[in-house]
Formats: structure tokens, C-alpha cells, sequence
């Protein structure tokens, strides 16, 4: 892993982008390693949920402008580099993005590709890619129409100007403000929470919210009533009703 460094606080992965030197701009190595450091803690049983965090003054300022500047339009379509941003949205684990300092372009994306955002105070998020004569690449588009609507995303895409944590935490792109030396840890004690959830139920919420992004209400209707069937197959649905009915804490195994 030459750009990340990983640790696990209980049952909550921390993955820090750790590119400091470059403000962690997105190199196409750096996202490969990101997404299958994701993938993996996807795939580990102990861990319940992902907590995503950069360097004090960037969490990421975009991709790497360098591995673009001289590259043709030919060449960008044959590198395809943000295809692999879709598997980001594979994951099915909470991801948690823990937000300091600058999230530009690509590292506005990034968190926006996260499921909760915990900011810190100085924390400026915007999608500057205007300014470099581009749009954004990898979701910035979508995320935020979708989020903001038209006439919100339109003013943040065409000035390109950034937009602090409170201004965020006002339009809903992020979850809470926090101090910026407490905001690794106000995500990862969110993930603490999360990881005493019956994570079957967590995924299948998960499902349900990004598809109601995705269909017309009537389909996310009906395939939120199926997942919510589902889940009756789960020991944690049974456990959780029981524990209710026995006014006990309940434990969760994630079956
Ligand atoms: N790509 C490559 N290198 C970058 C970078 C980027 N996105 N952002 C910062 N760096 C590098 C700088 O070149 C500089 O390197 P050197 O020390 O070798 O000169 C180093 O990181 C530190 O940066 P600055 O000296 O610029 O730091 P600053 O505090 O003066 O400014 C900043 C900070 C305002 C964030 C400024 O670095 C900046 O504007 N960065 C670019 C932001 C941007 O335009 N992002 C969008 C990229 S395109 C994109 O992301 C497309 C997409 O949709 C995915």
C-alpha cells in the first residue's frame, strides 16, 4: 500500500488517504488501492463499518491534474479511469467519510460517494473542475443534481467556487460538523454505533436508500417491501424482535 495507511479501532476499518505531499490528489494507483482496500474490508466478517479519512489540510483536492494535463481525449477514453469509482458504490458496508480540510473535485466526489460525511470545521468542499476548463468525472454531476437539485448543483458546478462545512451541513451534504481534531473520531465512534446494528438490516437499508435514489417511487417502493420480507430470514430480525418483547439488549451476528 504505498498511499494509504489502514487500521482497525474495534470493529470500525480506518483507511487514510495518505498522499499528503500532493494534498492526496487521486493518482489512478491511489484509487486502485482504495478500492480494494474498501472491497476487502467488505469482505472481512469483524469489520461492521468503514471509516474514509485524509490528512489534516485535504482529504483529497481532486484527481491528479499532472496524470491528465497532457493526455488526449483518446487516451482518457481508452484509460476510462473512473469506471473503477463504480465498485465504490458496491461496497455494501456503512462507509463513513471523516471530512478535514480540502475535498475538491474528485475528493468532493469521493465523499459524496461515501454514505454519511462527519466534517470538520474547516473542512471546504466544491467541485472545481470548471476552472480547469473540465466538468467533474466522477459523480460530482449526479450526486449533487440529485442531492441539491438543479438550480443548487448548477451554481456550485459552473463557479466552481468551494462551499465550507456549514454551508455543507445546510444543504445536506454532510451528516455533522465537528471540531477538525475530533472528526476521525466522531466518525469512528458513528461506526461504533452502526456496528451494533444487525448488519443484514444495515445492508438491506443501504439497498432500499441508494435505489430510491435510482427509480420511480413505485419500484423503490415494492423493493423496499421485499428486502424488508427478507430480512425475516435473518437470526438478527428474530433476535432483535425477541430481545425487544424481553426488554433485553440484543445481540447481533450478522446471519
Ligand atoms: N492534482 C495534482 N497535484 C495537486 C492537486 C491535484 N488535484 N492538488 C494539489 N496538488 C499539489 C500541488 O501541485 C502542490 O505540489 P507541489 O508542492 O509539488 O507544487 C501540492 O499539491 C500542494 O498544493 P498547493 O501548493 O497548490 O497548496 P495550496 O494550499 O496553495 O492550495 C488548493 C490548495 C486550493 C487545494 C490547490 O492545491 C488546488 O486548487 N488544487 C487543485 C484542486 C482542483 O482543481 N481539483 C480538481 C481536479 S480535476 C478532478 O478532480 C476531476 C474529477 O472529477 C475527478
Amino acid at each position: 500500500m504505498a498511499y494509504l495507511s489502514i487500521h482497525d479501532d474495534g470493529p470500525v476499518r480506518v483507511i487514510r488517504i495518505a498522499r499528503d505531499e500532493r494534498l492526496n490528489a487521486l493518482n489512478l494507483e491511489l484509487v486502485d488501492e482504495l478500492v480494494a482496500a474498501l472491497e476487502a474490508a467488505d469482505a472481512e466478517e469483524q469489520v461492521r463499518a468503514i471509516v474514509l479519512t485524509g490528512g489534516d489540510k485535504a482529504f483529497a483536492a481532486g484527481a491528479d491534474i499532472a496524470e491528465m494535463a497532457e493526455a488526449s481525449a483518446v487516451e482518457m477514453k481508452l484509460r476510462d479511469q473512473f469506471r473503477v469509482w463504480d465498485r465504490i458504490r458496491g461496497v455494501h458496508k456503512p462507509v463513513i467519510a471523516a471530512v478535514r480540510g480540502f475535498a475538491l473535485g474528485g475528493g468532493c466526489e469521493l465523499a459524496l460517494a461515501c454514505d454519511l460525511v462527519i466534517a470538520g470545521e474547516r473542512a471546504k468542499f466544491g467541485q472545481p473542475e470548471v476552472k480547469l476548463g473540465l466538468m467533474p468525472g466522477a459523480g460530482g454531476t449526479q450526486w449533487l443534481a440529485r442531492r441539491l437539485g438543479k438550480a443548487r448543483a448548477l451554481e456550485l458546478l459552473w463557479l466552481g467556487e468551494p462551499i465550507s462545512a456549514q454551508e455543507a451541513l445546510a444543504l445536506g451534504l454532510v451528516n455533522r460538523v465537528v471540531p477538525d481534531d475530533a472528526c476521525v473520531q466522531a466518525a469512528v465512534d458513528l461506526g461504533k454505533r452502526l456496528a451494533e446494528m444487525p448488519p443484514v438490516a444495515l445492508r438491506c437499508i443501504k439497498e432500499a436508500v441508494y435505489q430510491a435514489m435510482d427509480t420511480a417511487l413505485a419500484d423503490g417502493l415494492e423493493a423496499e417491501r421485499n428486502l424488508f420480507y427478507l430480512l425475516f430470514a435473518t437470526e438478527d430480525a428474530r433476535e432483535g424482535m425477541r430481545a425487544f418483547m424481553e426488554r433485553r439488549k440484543p445481540t447481533f451476528r450478522g446471519r
